[in-house]
């Protein structure tokens, strides 16, 4: 995978290139799907491409860390799992079972892209973000903005809001209240609040719609 002929054509470059995005979402899915996050995956990859595409920024960072983010939750156990994330985790406990999913994730993941002979320095940067992609509060690149903006924008789409709710079992109302007040500190990039925005103005509607 990832050979470089020496002047590949554009179109044949950038099929290499989707290629191997398919080949790393089948490689990361056994992992995912440990904590059910094919879904989010998927999502926040989607947002990751508007984001890259807005703000620029290196593909062969931001794509592969985005759909690898998360491989780390497959080491806990369900029932701790549960407890280690979302709005309502919260303690020393909650806390060191996030660390692990970071810090295993980024191993889990770097041994992914070594076998696909990944450039080494693309997998340092990749496994860096990843290792601090949910307790780190600054971005130190681009991309480890642009991936941590497309991991919490997860939340404010349709299928990311909804599953959380049922998820977290949370009141939609309650979720809605805690993304708009995090909303307007958490994003790095003005291309991430401004899709935040967007879709909290649909949720909204969506929510005062429901049957009652
Ligand atoms: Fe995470
Ligand atoms: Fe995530």
């Amino acid at each position: 995978m990832m050979h470089h002929s020496s002047f590949p054509e554009e179109g044949e470059k950038d099929l290499q290139w989707s290629e191997f995005i398919d080949r790393l979402f089948e490689t990361a899915a056994p992992y995912l799907a440990v904590r059910g996050d094919a879904d989010h995956t998927a999502v926040s990859h989607g947002y990751s491409l508007t984001l890259l595409q807005n703000e620029g920024g290196n593909r062969r960072i931001v794509e592969p860390a985005v759909i690898l983010h998360d491989v780390g939750w497959s080491v806990l156990e369900p029932e701790n799992i549960s407890a280690a994330f979302g709005v309502l985790a919260k303690g020393e406990e909650a806390e060191r079972l996030n660390r692990i999913h970071e810090t295993e994730g980024a191993a889990i993941a770097e041994k992914i892209l070594r076998s696909f002979d990944y450039d080494p320095g693309l997998v340092e940067s990749i496994r860096d973000i990843i290792s601090r992609h949910d307790s780190g509060e600054t971005a130190p690149s681009l991309e480890e903005a642009l991936v941590k903006d497309a991991d919490k924008l997860w939340r404010f789409s349709r299928t990311g809001f909804w599953q959380e709710t049922a998820r977290q079992r949370l009141n939609p109302q309650t979720l809605l209240d805690f993304l708009e007040a995090r909303s307007r500190h958490w994003f790095f990039s003005p291309t991430a609040l401004r899709l935040a925005q967007q879709e909290l103005f649909t949720r909204r509607d969506e929510i005062n719609n429901l049957p009652s």
